[in-house]
């Protein structure tokens, strides 16, 4: 049987060294490797734990340095001391002892002598206290795990309060939560066929469609291979409902992988008309094409086109509706990708603009008068958001927010959708960061 927390590290070194996505690398480590149910779950707490707080771990342990350390032997310590501060559960004794075991036959005697000096010379000192840092934004970010930039930026574009409440958020656990794939049956249909299949499962809050997962891998249930299921954050469940295409509608998704919007459009249409899909990546269509045949769907075409193209592909005015999908920043998403703090810079937000603006400019043009489009992203950054859809107010006179938008979205979300546009933040509702904006073609 593998050590879980062997498997962690090298885990954590994938991400933070190689790169890897946190989700693709524990689940190769998952696959890979014989695990108990609970030390699945120990492993993913973690690798989760330690990349959430990666930042004030460092804080912790920077001063116990001498000298250059090798890059393992750091995340050691940080996933070692996560387990001390913040998992009731381990004894320190045995967090340290489990560590000192690793660093041994990971790089020899040496390196175990040194790693348990390190952490027992860090548990005869008292922690730093946070009061010492006067700035502050600067305490946030150290307290929170989130770098400085995006403090900044979250407490200039929407206030500080706001800023303390998305920095919290995104350190809580979060629950898989499904949609419903209408196509087979309801939500309270799927519910009892889960419950028979010894999930705990209970209605999500936000969306008419959701599911939370409270205990068991639904992904394991027959219910899933069946495909009365997709697993989907309840905001970006909101966007389907935000289009709300009608039976027969031609409709396009400009970037659709893994296809998870692209599903719910193709199941509110209830099998008829036809969704559109494309995704720039190849090996992304293929994935967008495993969904649809899952859920058992027969009115989606995918195919592989870089959205900035699509007017090469598609004739002006073809479409009764669009959704634009759009690549983003992902700072809505930290709770679940806590890896994107570390490596997400500023500069990549002015790129990532560049590109939403170019492909809402590119498909503009393609919807019928009278038709609808929704402009979505997983990200909480007024630039890319609410700012881009005003700019591109300001260059496409034919269009229009929508303002009819709240009246398909939960009442719930009544007051925060405003003009067409509704932004979410982690800790509103238990769900991502999240934008949709509805715009009208005039016809
Ligand atoms: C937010 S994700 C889409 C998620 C998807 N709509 C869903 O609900 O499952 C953005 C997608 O845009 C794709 N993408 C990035 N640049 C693109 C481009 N120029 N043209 C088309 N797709 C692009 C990415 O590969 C990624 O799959």
């Amino acid at each position: 049987m593998a050590n879980a927390r062997e498997l962690a590290l090298q885990t954590l070194t994938d991400i933070l060294i190689e790169g890897a996505y946190s989700n693709h690398a524990l689940s190769e480590q998952i696959e890979k490797n014989e695990l108990t149910v609970q030390d699945k779950n120990f492993m993913t707490e973690l690798v989760y734990g330690t990349l959430q707080h990666e930042q004030l771990l460092n804080f912790y342990v920077t001063p116990f340095f001498k000298g250059k350390v090798k890059a393992w032997i750091r995340i050691l310590i940080q996933m070692t001391l996560y387990q001390i501060l913040f998992l009731d559960s381990v004894p320190e004794h045995a967090a340290i002892s489990e560590a000192v075991t690793i660093a041994k036959k990971r790089g020899g005697q040496f390196n175990g002598k040194l790693v348990n000096a390190i952490l027992r010379e860090i548990m005869r000192t008292p922690l730093p206290s946070f009061e010492t840092i006067k700035d502050q934004e600067e305490r946030l970010a150290i307290e929170t795990s989130h770098p400085l930039w995006l403090i900044k930026l979250w407490s200039k574009q929407y206030g500080y309060e706001k800023a303390v409440q998305m920095a919290k958020a995104n350190n809580e656990r979060v629950h898989v939560t499904i949609r419903v794939n209408g196509v087979k049956g309801t939500r309270e249909e799927l519910k009892q066929k889960l419950e028979s299949e010894g999930i705990t499962c209970t209605y999500g809050s936000l969306s008419e469609d959701a599911l939370v997962v409270l205990k068991g891998n639904v992904i394991q249930t027959k219910a899933f291979e069946q495909g009365w299921f997709y697993v989907q954050d309840e905001s970006s469940m909101l966007v389907g409902r935000a289009l709300k295409p009608k039976h027969h509608s031609k409709v396009l998704d400009t970037c659709s992988a893994p296809g998870g919007k692209t599903t719910h459009l193709a199941e509110i249409m209830r099998q008829t008309g036809t969704v559109y899909a494309h995704d720039v990546y190849d090996h992304k269509i293929k994935l967008i094409e495993a969904n649809v045949n899952r859920l058992g769907l027969t009115n989606v075409v995918a195919t592989l086109q870089d959205a900035m193209t699509l007017n090469e592909r598609y004739e002006a005015e073809s479409f009764d509706a669009i959704l634009v999908d759009a690549p983003c920043s992902g700072l809505g998403i930290l709770r679940r990708h806590p890896e994107v703090k570390l490596t997400k810079k500023p500069s990549d937000l002015d790129e990532i603009t560049s590109i939403q603006k170019q492909i809402l400019n590119t498909v503009a043009p393609l919807l019928k008068p009278g038709g609808t489009l929704v402009y979505s992203t997983c990200t909480v950054n007024r630039k890319e958001n609410d700012k881009m859809i005003e700019q591109f107010l300001g260059q496409h006179s034919d269009y229009e927010l929508d303002s009819t938008l709240v009246k398909r979205l939960p009442d719930a979300l009544s007051d925060q959708t405003q003009h067409g546009m509704v932004q979410l933040f982690p800790g509103d509702y238990q769900t991502d960061g999240f934008f949709i904006a509805c715009l009208k073609r005039q016809g």
